[in-house]
This record gives C-alpha cells, structure tokens and sequence, in this order.
C-alpha cells in the first residue's frame, strides 16, 4: 500500500460519508457546552449527546465529522506506540436513521474498497451480551455476510465492547470494533482483540448506541436508535503505513525532526531520548490546542487551566532532559499551528496567544524548577524510607508549582514513592483554610457572599436577552460564563466590538427589566416544555427528565440556578470591560452597584 497522509484520510473518510448522504459538520470546541462531568471533549459523539438523545441537528439525521479530542486519563502511558493526549477522531452518525447493517457494511467497504484493507487482514469484536442488553447475533450475521470468517468474529463482554457514555451520565451502547490482524503468532489459546499482545490494532468502532446510562447506573432505552463511529486518526494513519509508533506519522514526524535538529540527539537512540521527545511532541500539541481552540483556556491551577499547566511543565521536565528549554517549545509550537492551520484556522488565528502563554508558562516555571528541584534533592537524602511525605509533595506543589505527577516522576527516578493520600489529604486541609479565610474577608465587607453571586447570576441571564435584543441577534449564544461575588463574566459569540452606543443600550436593557422588579420565577419541566415555551440554554438533560428552567424578566433559560429572589434585589447594572475572548467570540466583565 501506498503511503497515506492525515490529509488523504481525513478527505478520503469525509467525502465516503457524503457520498452516503452524511452532511459534514464542523469540529466542535475542545471545551465541552454541556457536560460538566468532563474537562474536555474526548470523542466524536460528545459535542452530539443532545441530537443522539433526540434533539433534532440543524444538518439532518446522517453526519459526518472529524473531531478534535482529549484525553488525559492516560497520560502516564504517553510515550508508548499509541497514547496520545490529543487526536483527531473520523466518525458519522446515525441519529435515528440507518442502523446496524448500514453501519457495518459501510465500515467494510471503507475499510476494504477504499482504504485497499485486504479482508484477510481484518478481524471483529461484537458484544457478547449481559443483563443489560442482549448478544449482538445482528452484527455478528452482517459481518459474516461481508465476508468476515467466523473464526475473525470475537464476541466480547460490556470490559471490551461498550462504549459510553463519555461522562457520568449519557447514551451509549454495544459497540463492534475493528481490528487489523497484524499476522503475529496467537500469544496464547485465549488469544483475541482483547488483549493487549499486539496482535490485534484496533482501527475503528461502530457504537449501537440505544441507551442512556442515567445516575443510578441503570441502562434505560433511548427514545431513538442511534449510531456513533469512531476512528483515531493518528493511530489509523501508524497502522496502516506499518508504523512503529504515531510519531512516525506526517502529523508528528517533523516536530520530531525538529526536536533532533535543536538538541543534536537522535530520535532513533531509544532509551530516555526517545520517551523524552514523544512525551514533548505529545504535550505541546495539546497545550497548543488547548490554548488554541475557540473557547481556548489559558494555564492556570484549576480546571481545563490545570490540565494545560501540567502539560506544558512536563513538556519543559522532559525538554530539560533533552537540554533544551521553553524556546524550543515554541517552535515545536510554531510547527503545528503551521501543519494545523489550514484544516483548524482557529488555531492560525490564535497563533500569537499559543506562542505567548507558552512563554509565559516556561518563564513561570523557570523560575521555580531549579529551587524546586533542589529542595527536592535535599528532601530525599534526608527523608526515612523510600516514599516521600504527601506533605512535601503538597508545599512543592504549592511553592515550586510542581504537579503531583512531576514530583512523582522525579522520585520514581532515584527510587522513591509519594504518599499521593497524604498530598491530596494536604490539599484538601490547604483548600479549607483559604476557604475559611476568604469568609473572613467577606465578613463585615461583603457581608453574603453567595447571595451577591446569585444576583450577579440573575444578571447574566438578563445580559444574556439583552445582547441578542440590543444587537438584533437571536444566534448570539452563551460560549462561557464564570461568576465571582465581585464582578459576572460572559463570553458571547459575536464577531466584532460592541460601539460605546451598544454597551449603553445593554446596560439600559437589562436595568429597564431590574426596574420592573417582580419575583424569580423557577419551574421545572421536560426538555420538550422548555423548548416549546422559547427558553433558552444548552439541551442536554436527558429526554423526559425535567429540567429547571429559571423566568427573569423577560428572560426564560434552563439552568440550575442558584439566584436572588426578585428582581429588586440587583441593584444597578454596569459593564465595566467588553473585550475579545477568541477569535469570534466576545467577553464581558459587569458588575452590580
Ligand atoms: N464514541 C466511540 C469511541 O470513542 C465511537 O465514536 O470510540
């Protein structure tokens, strides 16, 4: 087989499922809108769950898209063949529409017509059934029809072939998988694509997603019968070029390439050198992403900003090892925003923030890296025993800005363990004292904390009616909204600044509707209601479960709350700063006097 680019298989994979009537949609933000049980979008099917629980998509009932994806639960494996913190997923989507035999069948012949895949080289998982939901017969018949022998056919329990739902909550189902038989020899009797022998190489998985795993764990049927494909770009690309790893794919082979030209070592070296630069390839392209994306987070010690910081300070640890520092992340960072651009221009357009919040980082870091890694030293050659104090991981964390996982591996190193208990034991007593001090200073100055928050909460929802009023846009939506009892802040989509004369008009509108007075009114009812009385907010609330949805004013959105009482309670409305947050998307800081 010729060699195929990322390129060539986005393309390739797109225009399949257009071809089949798929509309192609856009990525969507590496920050997921609706699911607070996650920090990042981690498939295809994430940015879809509203439509997959049968919301009607604006493009129809067939999609097909590439996804940009993270996942960071398995970071420690980063610098192996496979694991990546980012990538790319292809998928389409049935919602409500075609089902197995369509899925199947197309998955073979993209699989074999257009990837060239000889089907001898191809072998399947279906799921072998539970209480929950039967064996999948139905799959197992299709493939052999396509020509899949039986003795290619694995059936495999929920461990192995169910997929979902990718937060706490959401739809899912029994999935068939895809796997290139690499032609090893058996490991064993009981070999099958559920080990981890090499062997088998997953490419692809067609989920049957058919229910909705709700809070108490329970499998209900969704109201539609769904399906929800995934493919890695990245590994696809490594398995069928006959790669050793991704970082020999055109998507990584030339940060790769560059990493070799700054520190005159080879990538071929193996051993440390080898971990060192796929670990840094890996995190500066999620960093550059995550940085990068339209709702883009900058570092910072909590949420979406952590997972950012951790990346881009292992990255430095591990440039260190290489004796290279944070300017060589920047050009590694330069190099995917110029291979990226083209297919995401967000991140061409972000190109300057990405370079610059990578500095400031490396230069935050910098500063405390080398008095924390002496202090560490002194530390263990002091210390009882082989495992460090969770106390100590803790004040390095808090003083050095050392992640958990940065200390861990550098005791790993010469041989020591942390008391992770002990550390996050730490934090958590650190977290209620500062807690207990910001009372404090509440105390007699802001005398209720959480009530100024609910008003200023009120207020969003108000600023929120206002905008799509004042600036005669019903597409103006909500793209974030972060409240701290001092002041609201909310991002909006919209492309260009508000004139003086807008900020005005806003802040006129939203007083007028306080002015008004009158109670807040929150009710509960299905998503249906909500929609069918004009609220607005994000749909993602399981179908049939009720949702709150919050009157204020002439204002009607579905949200959890909390908020002040009645409209008299908020006092005076002003924006002290409108501001862009990212290309397209803008940001307010108001307040309540
Ligand atoms: N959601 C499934 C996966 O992540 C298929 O897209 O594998």
């Amino acid at each position: 087989m010729e060699r195929l680019t990322s390129s060539e298989l986005r393309q390739a994979y797109l225009n399949f499922f257009k071809e089949r009537g798929h509309a192609v949609i856009p990525t969507s933000s590496l920050i997921p809108e609706n699911d607070p049980t996650v920090l990042f979008t981690t498939a295809g099917m994430h940015p879809l769950v509203p439509y997959l629980l049968g919301e009607k998509h604006p493009a129809g009932t067939r999609l097909t898209d590439v996804q940009i994806c993270v996942r960071t639960g398995d970071i420690d494996e980063v610098g192996d063949a496979f694991h990546l913190t980012f990538f790319e997923m292809l998928g389409n989507w049935s919602l409500g529409d075609y089902f197995k035999k369509e899925a199947i069948s197309w998955s073979y012949e993209f699989l074999t017509k257009v990837l060239g895949i000889p089907v001898e080289k191809l072998a399947v998982s279906v799921f072998a059934g539970d209480e929950d939901c039967p064996k999948d017969e139905e799959s197992a018949r299709i493939w052999q029809e396509m020509g899949i022998p039986k003795d290619k056919i694995f059936f495999l329990p929920k461990k192995n072939n169910w997929w979902g739902p990718a937060g706490m909550t959401g739809p899912c189902g029994p999935d068939t998988e895809m796997f290139i038989d690499t032609g090893k020899e058996k490991c064993g009797e009981g070999c099958s694509p559920a080990c981890d022998c090499g062997k088998y190489l997953e490419i692809w998985n067609d989920v049957f997603m058919e229910y909705f795993k709700n809070q108490d764990g329970m499998f209900e049927p969704l109201k539609q019968r769904n399906v929800d494909t995934g493919m890695g770009l990245e590994r696809t690309i490594c398995i069928l070029n006959g790669y050793n790893s991704v970082y020999e794919t055109d998507l990584f082979d030339f940060a790769i390439k560059k990493l070799e030209e700054l520190s005159g070592r080879k990538y071929s070296e193996g051993g440390d050198v080898t971990l060192a630069m796929r670990i840094v390839a890996d995190h500066v392209r999620t960093a550059t992403f995550i940085i990068g994306d339209v709702k883009g987070v900058t570092p910072s010690n909590v949420d979406q900003g952590y997972v950012l910081r951790r990346l881009i300070r292992r990255a430095l640890r591990y440039l260190k090892k290489l004796e290279l520092d944070g300017s060589a992340m920047q050009e590694i960072a330069k190099l995917y925003i110029e291979k990226y651009g083209d297919v995401y221009p967000f991140i061409k357009e972000n190109g300057e923030k990405i370079i610059s919040e990578l500095e400031l980082e490396a230069e935050r870091f910098s500063k405390t890296l080398e008095q924390g890694l002496k202090e560490l030293e002194k530390v263990l050659t002091h210390i009882q025993g082989k495992v460090l104090p969770g106390k100590t991981a803790f004040r390095l964390y808090d003083t050095f800005g050392f992640p958990l996982e940065i200390t861990k591996e550098l005791c790993a190193e010469q041989g020591f363990s942390v008391d992770e208990e002990g550390y996050h034991e730490a934090f958590r007593i650190h977290q209620e004292k500062s807690k207990m001090g910001a009372e404090q200073k509440f105390k007699g100055g802001l005398a209720d904390n959480a009530a100024q928050t609910a008003r200023l909460h009120s207020a969003t929802h108000l600023l929120n009616a206002a905008l799509k009023k004042v600036l005669n846009d019903n597409n103006i939506n909500q793209k974030g909204s972060n409240i701290t009892a001092e002041r609201l802040r909310f991002d909006f989509n919209f492309d260009r600044p508000l004139t003086p004369e807008e900020i005005k008009a806003v802040e006129d509108f939203v007083n007028a509707e306080i002015k008004k007075g009158g109670e807040i009114i929150c009710e509960e009812m299905t998503v249906d209601e909500a929609l069918s009385k004009g609220a607005v907010g994000v749909f993602t609330s399981k179908y049939g479960e009720k949702v709150k949805v919050y009157t204020i004013g002439c204002s009607k959105e579905i949200c959890g709350g909390p908020h002040a009482a009645n409209l008299s309670e908020l006092g005076t409305f002003k924006i002290v700063k409108e501001q862009s947050s990212s290309a397209g998307v803008r940001r307010i800081r108001a307040i309540l006097e």
